[in-house]
């Protein structure tokens, strides 16, 4: 088979890196990918939303499989383009793609299959809002409804900040047409966790639970970023939680979707508080969790080829998946300055010193330059390893860390640092 995986992150490393292991494939390329990726498939420099050109690649190539890494690609219909071609494409329609495209209709949709969420009211006017908020008891969240590449969510302690937020979003217009519609909603207070699963429209299972640490600094302090390191499992998600995620989140989204004619075939990502009154989605996305992917993938032991054509071609029961009970730890290597700006063309250097075999480093933010690889991004690697438990796995991973070197590297110290110490005192295993 000849595979197409679109996207140029740490994530779609992480795929190429287990589809690459299937037997079943003959030719491996990604779009546009990055200096990691090229060591093991053939990068083609399409940007993931030229869905057109995309598609003209997929044809003259003879793709029999197109995984889909960001949502920008699935917004912008690729599923469907592929898909009235003929070709296999595992990733969900545009239509069912709103559920990440839109907070309006997320939150709705949520309303509509009574699914646990923080309740929120929608504004299409700034007034409005302002009016709102000031009888409004804080904190409060504010969001925009469109794509904000991760920046469109402000928690607010206050109507000050509250009210920066509208005006940034709707007055100003800083996302542009993302901010037509706001969406305020009831701040939620718990542990965050991500749970996965992937779907064929119908049927779904569950990938193992993981979570990710938004915040630059340690101690989750300092601005959201794309995510600075992940782990799973998720101890936080036990066993009686996830029954609760599966039956009043991810099945009722699923059927839900199912029955309002966008059946949902891809990865549905629940982003989860675990609140005391039980779990409840904050969000939707539509694709695999960078950097959960990461953390996630090294732990399946089966065929993961196997699994997205059974999702793509409605026979997901069939599938047979494996996991690797061991734990996994991602730690991620950010050039400094980064979420803000930062610079490129750092020579990256000690890669060759990891010889753990339990260890594997995915590029994100990287490139080949005259032979040698440079930093290239914002999030530049995901040191990522596997261990009996998150403690081993975490050593091993900060252990890599500490061979690799570029000028202005950082880095978080503390993945999966504060889940260790409450597993110390509160018996969670
Ligand atoms: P979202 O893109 O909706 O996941 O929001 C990004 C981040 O904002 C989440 O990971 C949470 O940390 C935070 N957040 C979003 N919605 C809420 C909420 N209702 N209550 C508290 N925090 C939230
Ligand atoms: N890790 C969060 C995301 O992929 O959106």
């Amino acid at each position: 088979m000849n595979v197409l995986v679109i996207g140029a992150g740490g994530r779609e490393h992480a795929l190429c890196w287990k589809i690459k292991q299937s037997s079943k494939v003959k030719r491996l390329y990604c779009a546009p990918g990055n200096g990691g990726i090229a060591q093991i498939a053939e990068c083609v420099n399409i940007a993931p939303d030229d869905v057109h050109l995309l598609l003209q690649f997929a044809q003259n190539k003879q793709i029999d499989l197109t995984v889909v890494g960001p949502e920008a690609s699935l917004i912008a219909g690729i599923s469907d383009l592929f898909q009235a071609k003929g070709l296999k494409v595992f990733g969900p329609s545009q239509a069912a793609a709103q559920l990440e495209g839109s907070k309006v209709f997320s939150k709705e949709f949520m309303r509509r299959r009574n699914i646990p969420t923080a309740v929120y009211k929608v504004f299409d006017k700034a007034d409005a809002a302002l009016d709102f908020l000031k009888m409004a008891q804080f904190p409060l969240v504010v969001k925009a409804d469109g794509l904000c590449a991760g920046k469109g969510v402000y928690v607010c302690g206050d109507l000050k900040i509250a009210g920066t937020a509208v005006d940034e979003i709707m007055v100003q217009k800083i996302f542009g047409a993302a901010g037509d519609k706001i969406v305020i909603e009831e701040c939620l207070q718990g542990p965050e966790a991500s749970v996965l699963a992937i779907s064929d429209g119908r049927h779904f299972f569950v990938l193992p639970s993981a979570q990710d640490h938004k915040r630059i600094f340690d101690d989750d302090v300092g601005p959201n970023t794309g995510g600075m390191g992940s782990f799973s499992p998720n101890p936080r998600v036990k066993a009686e939680i996830l029954d609760q995620i599966i039956n009043r989140i991810i099945e009722p989204a699923i059927r839900g979707m199912h029955q309002e004619g966008h059946a949902f075939k891809g990865v549905l990502f629940a982003g989860l508080m675990l609140t005391a009154e039980g779990p409840k989605a904050l969000e939707f996305n539509v694709r695999f969790g960078d950097p959960e992917t990461q953390s996630i993938l090294p732990r399946l032991e089966s065929d993961l080829v196997d699994i997205l054509l059974a999702a793509c071609e409605g026979r997901l029961q069939e599938a047979k998946v494996r996991w690797d009970e061991r734990a996994c730890v991602c730690v991620v290597i950010a050039s400094g300055g980064y979420p803000g700006k930062y610079q490129n063309g750092f020579a990256i250097r000690g890669l060759d010193q990891i010889k753990d075999p339990d260890t594997v480093v995915f590029h994100a933010g990287t490139k080949n330059e005259g032979g040698s690889l440079v930093t290239n991004g914002g999030r530049v690697l995901g040191i990522t390893s596997l261990g009996r438990n998150l403690e081993a796995a975490s050593a091993k991973a900060y252990n890599a860390v500490s061979k690799v070197e570029f000028d202005h590297m950082f880095f978080r110290r503390d993945i999966a640092a504060k889940l260790l110490r409450e597993k110390a005192s509160h018996g969670l295993h």
